[in-house]
């Protein structure tokens, strides 16, 4: 079973990535720290605990303090709130957690950002592992310890960096994802091929029918726990040179300041976010085809994997609107707005001066794209 690690100043720890993880949960969080009492409280979504409850709890014991508290949240990024945690805590309190609970955020990024963000303030930090179950937070989220919460004035504009001691990620609870979560998760993959690895990048076009096949054979499965642990690898490697993003790290955030306003263009309801990520890497692939830093046939590579892994969902914005929508982008940096761009297949290059006419112009090129190839 492939086994990763995270090394950050703050922290060290392992992302174990394998097919019936869930089954032996217990006895893995138990090694973390050996001898050492601890309270687990999960924290889930109805929905995902219907399918995997009973996985979930086969390992621990059924009663006494060793038995999981199980704290549930509504899926949804409109819940992802400082009311969140509040109740979650408030909850928490009631049931007597005290400074050996150890929180386990057993979800996709909604669950993943919330429970660590709740671990790094309840009684000023409880213990934390994540246990991602959407593409998205296998191959992103659950690695890297950004957490917090959206305000109404913006996303993720509260929170801290706070690594979880382990990260487990079970291919296998991708089976009851729906497709579409799925394929939109792929984008962030893509992304890690473009930005920093050749190779996933070949890989994902070569098996593409695999990875993408409607059932999930073990040939599939195995793609897939390729395509996570390579991407996985990407994010461990650079979070682990740069965890607060001073420099490498932002590299992750190719594609998104566009993918960023095409949410808020759409009120973070028409499209998933690895969607617009994929759309917001095509018009950034355009920034960099236009400055010549890629070749046509490169970027025609590049695009096309996009939209393989689509359909990516069409929806309606002008260029111009989705430029203004990237000022409130919390990227930028004393009003310099860092755009990644690549400058051959698995390397990029971060440049400030990357003008709002050129931002316009590739919007532009990439709304022509998808009415063009959402047309027929
Ligand atoms: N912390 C980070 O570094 C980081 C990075 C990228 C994204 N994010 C955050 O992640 C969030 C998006 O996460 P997401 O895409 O995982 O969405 P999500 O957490 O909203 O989950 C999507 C949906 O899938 C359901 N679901 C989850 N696992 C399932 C399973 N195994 N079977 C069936 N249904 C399942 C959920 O209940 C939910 O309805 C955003 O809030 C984003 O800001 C954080
Ligand atoms: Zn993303």
């Amino acid at each position: 079973m492939p086994v990763l690690s995270v090394n950050t100043p703050s922290a060290a720890y392992d992302v174990t990535i394998g097919s019936g993880l869930l089954r032996t949960l217990s006895q893995r969080i138990a090694r973390l720290q050996p001898g050492k009492a601890y309270r687990p409280f999960v924290v889930t979504s109805p929905e995902i605990w219907r399918h995997w409850s009973k996985a979930f709890l086969a390992s621990f014991p059924k009663q006494g303090p060793g038995a999981p508290t199980v704290l549930f949240h509504p899926a949804g990024e409109r819940f992802k709130r400082m009311a969140a945690v509040e109740s979650l805590a408030q909850q928490m309190a009631l049931a007597g957690a005290d400074r050996d609970a150890l929180l386990i955020a057993f979800g996709g990024g909604v669950i993943g950002d919330i429970t660590g963000f709740l671990a790094a303030i309840y009684m000023r930090g409880v213990r934390y592992v994540q246990l991602p179950s959407t593409f998205l937070a296998q191959v992103d989220s659950s690695v890297g310890g950004k957490t917090g919460v959206n305000l109404q004035a913006g996303k993720n504009l509260i929170g801290s960096f706070n690594q979880p001691e382990a990260v487990f990620i079970d291919t296998d609870l991708l089976r009851t994802l729906p497709p579409a979560e799925l394929r939109a998760g792929l984008q962030e993959s893509i992304k890690a091929g473009i930005i920093y690895d050749a190779r996933l990048f070949s890989y994902l076009e070569k098996h593409a029918a695999t990875v993408l096949a409607s059932r999930f054979t073990p040939q599939r499965q195995r793609a897939l726990q390729h395509v996570i642990t390579a991407s996985v690898r990407v994010k461990a490697e650079v979070v682990s040179q740069d965890e607060k993003e001073s420099g490498l790290r932002m590299i992750l955030n190719f594609g998104h300041t566009l993918g960023h306003a095409i949410e808020a263009a759409t009120h973070y309801k028409q499209l998933l976010h690895g969607e617009a990520v994929g759309w917001g890497s095509i018009a950034a692939l355009h920034v960099a085809l236009e400055r010549g830093t890629i070749t046509p046939a490169q970027f025609a590579r590049m695009a096309n994997l996009i939209l393989r892994y689509g359909p990516l969902s069409p929806f309606r914005a002008t260029a111009a609107k989705l430029v203004a929508l990237t000022y409130s982008d919390k990227k930028k940096r004393s009003g310099r707005r860092a755009y990644v761009l690549p400058t051959a297949i698995g390397a990029t290059a971060t440049v400030f001066d990357v003008t709002d006419d050129e931002l316009q112009r590739a919007a532009e090129a990439m709304l022509q794209l998808m009415r063009t190839s959402t047309a027929s």
